[in-house]
């Protein structure tokens, strides 16, 4: 993998999309706030029709497949139209199916034995995922130190109470988080608030 996916933009927006009339109003709202990069995940019935919505309609977005967690997501979502995957984890046999695709891709890791073992297949750039429940911020400080080859997205617990502490790292180019999407403003189709919230992420600065 040759171009950084993870120092584009202060925070990727996480999304689950339950209905599929709300994935290019989601998508067109992010763009509006400046933060043209969506990871959509794979846990709802709809989320391969919207990403193929997405990649029709909104171009100017980076759409990008988040919960992979089989190899036949992987090639799933690159028929779609994703253009970059992200797992909570990794396995062999999901990493190979993730290289297959061609696309540029983040996969998870929670432990110093899991970031090695990424580190030793190539990688660089992980998900750190549950970040919060796997040590948060002080994990990924720990972690710098003995092993500063690798950066992270950290993911699964970040907030806007939280962030600063995550952004601040050297080994952090940027976060993941749904907060900018959150399920009450979807029901209202409520796009100028996700914009509001883009934006505000878009301003958000690291290291
Ligand atoms: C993910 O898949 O990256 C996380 O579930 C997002 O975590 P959050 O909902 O706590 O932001």
């Amino acid at each position: 993998m040759t171009e950084s996916l993870i120092d584009r933009v202060p925070v990727i927006p996480v999304v689950v999309i339950e209905n599929l009339d709300h994935a290019v109003p989601i998508a067109r709202a992010l763009v509006k706030g400046g933060l043209p990069v969506i990871e959509l995940t794979l846990r709802t019935p709809v989320a391969l029709d919207a990403i193929e919505r997405i990649a029709a309609e909104v171009p100017e977005i980076l759409l990008g497949a988040g919960t992979i967690v089989t190899p036949g997501q992987a090639k799933q979502a690159a028929d779609a139209g994703a253009q970059f995957l992200v797992s909570p984890g990794s396995t062999q046999s999901l990493t190979q199916a993730m290289r297959e695709t061609g696309l540029p891709h983040l996969p998870g890791a929670a432990t110093v034995s899991e970031v090695l073992a990424l580190l030793e297949a190539g990688y660089t750039e992980l998900k750190f995922f549950p970040a919060e429940a796997s040590g948060g911020a002080n994990f990924l400080k720990s972690i710098h130190a003995p092993v500063p080859a690798a950066r992270f997205c950290p993911t699964g617990g970040i907030s806007p109470a939280n962030v600063a502490s995550y952004l601040a790292l050297p080994n952090v180019g940027c976060v993941g988080g749904s907060w900018i999407t959150p399920a009450a403003l979807l029901a209202n189709e409520d796009w100028d608030a996700v914009a509001d919230l883009a934006r505000a992420a878009s301003e958000l600065s690291g290291a």
